[in-house]
């Protein structure tokens, strides 16, 4: 009642307009008193949530909690919100949302913030990482200026310890069955009995599952979806992808600064012309891919924001490698060489930084185990190179290496300080 009394007193009455000033100062007492409650409220709610997280380590519980407690740190719409890196890297997102929320770029050319560029290093794994602790070292101390993102199998849950830099960092991931089946295959019949018991199993289990509803390109797919999913830190500036067999040839210092500081991005891919280059090429594929631009290159690749860009934001010859590279056109090899070379070709180094060692003959490269880490092992690896580095001549032409098994992590430990610099 009192509230529509007021306005009609207002100018006769000054006892009343007294009582109005004496009410309006009540006002922000009472405001502050629901804001204090609202923000115990939010506290006991995030204390709660912690917990809960904590307990049960549930993801839906970690997406809800995300986004009701925000408004109690942050204003709703401040920059902060699309610069902070996720904080989990849990979401909901299919391949499709996902890539496209990716692929969305700014196109002002300056950060109107401080932005320390960051590596993105991105495991693509069947499990385990059986080299974490090499990686571990190698990262030590440079917190801020990487990040790390794995992808495995959803049927494999790592184990890592809250310290570890490797901890909750696997990306959700969608079956990439397909290329392991195809891998596995591969391996059981290359050298049968050589294959673990573990994953002869797997190979039975995945042999039965309804392979048709995977897409064709899985491997191509599982590194897409690493790249967007990294690309959503929007400091990360390079992405590297490797395999639980890869390996740091440096310490971190000069891995980041070769990389930063390159012009072109590495991605292996030169112009077979045999049956294994060209041979695979299929005349359906023109016009977005002529013969000429057709390219071959090893899948483990370094590039940075503006090509990840282009892998995840391409629908033009997706779909043409989709349909028209099928064995024995082989996808993960061709994709994106090809397309990078159309699309930026003179952003590429057409080399990768990733050493391997293919002459032991065969299809697969040759795998290191313990006896093979020696001094003159990494010699044999680092020295005497030559290649092109930002258009000069340059002798550091792999940061990377592998296949190296589980047992080679020992001698690897000890002598990284002295021959890997870390
Ligand atoms: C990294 O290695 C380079 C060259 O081997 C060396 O000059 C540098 O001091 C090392 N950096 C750190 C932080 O150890
Ligand atoms: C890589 O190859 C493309 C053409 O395929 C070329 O335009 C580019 O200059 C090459 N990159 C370097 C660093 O030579
Ligand atoms: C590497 O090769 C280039 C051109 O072939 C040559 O100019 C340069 O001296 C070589 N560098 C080394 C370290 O061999």
């Amino acid at each position: 009642m009192q509230s529509r009394v007021v306005p009609l007193e207002e100018d006769k009455d000054p006892v009343v307009t007294n009582r109005t000033t004496n009410h309006s100062k009540a006002l922000p007492l009472r405001l502050f008193q629901i804001l204090m409650l609202f923000l115990a409220l939010c506290i006991a709610f995030s204390v709660i949530s912690i917990y809960t997280i904590r307990r049960f380590g549930i993801q839906s519980v970690v997406t809800t909690v995300k986004s009701s407690f925000q408004p109690c740190y942050e204003e709703p719409n401040s920059l902060q919100q699309w610069i902070r890196p996720p904080s989990n890297l849990i979401h909901t997102m299919s391949d499709k949302e996902l890539l496209w929320r990716a692929s969305i770029v700014p196109r002002r050319k300056k950060y109107p913030f401080r932005r320390v560029p960051k590596v993105a290093f991105m495991f693509l794994t069947k499990g385990p990482l059986p080299l974490a602790p090499l990686w571990e070292r190698f990262l030590k101390g440079h917190e801020g200026l990487f990040s790390i993102y794995v992808h495995s199998l959803p049927t494999f849950h790592a184990n890592f310890p809250p310290s570890s830099v490797f901890y909750q960092r696997q990306i959700p991931s969608q079956v990439f069955l397909l290329f392991l089946k195809n891998r596995l295959e591969g391996e059981v019949k290359s050298k049968t009995g050589a294959i673990d018991e573990y994953w002869r199993c797997m190979l039975g289990f995945i042999q039965k599952l309804k392979v048709s509803e995977w897409g064709r390109m899985s491997m191509c797919d599982a590194e897409r979806r690493l790249l967007a999913n990294a690309l959503l830190d929007i400091s990360n500036e390079w992405f590297i992808l490797l395999s639980e067999s890869c390996i740091p040839l440096y310490n971190f210092s000069v891995i980041y600064h070769y990389i930063l500081k390159s012009g072109y991005s590495f991605m292996g891919a030169f112009d077979d012309p045999g049956p294994y280059g060209r041979g695979r090429y299929n005349d359906n594929m023109a016009p977005e891919v002529d013969i000429a631009q057709w390219r071959k290159g090893s899948q483990w690749f370094e590039v940075n924001r503006k090509l990840a860009i282009y892998i995840v934001g391409d629908t033009t010859f997706y779909p043409k490698f989709e349909q028209f590279c099928r064995p024995a056109c082989y996808v993960d090899e061709h994709y994106f060489p090809t397309m990078l070379t159309i699309e930026a070709g003179n952003l590429l180094a057409n080399r990768s930084i990733t050493w391997v060692d293919w002459s032991r003959g065969g299809p697969h490269p040759a795998t290191f185990g313990r006896s093979d880490v020696t001094v003159e092992f990494f010699k044999r690896i680092v020295e005497g190179k030559n290649c092109t580095y930002n258009n000069h001549a340059s002798s550091i032409c792999f940061l990377f290496a592998r296949k190296f098994a589980p047992s080679a992590l020992e001698p690897l430990l000890q002598l990284s300080p002295k021959v890997l610099g870390f």
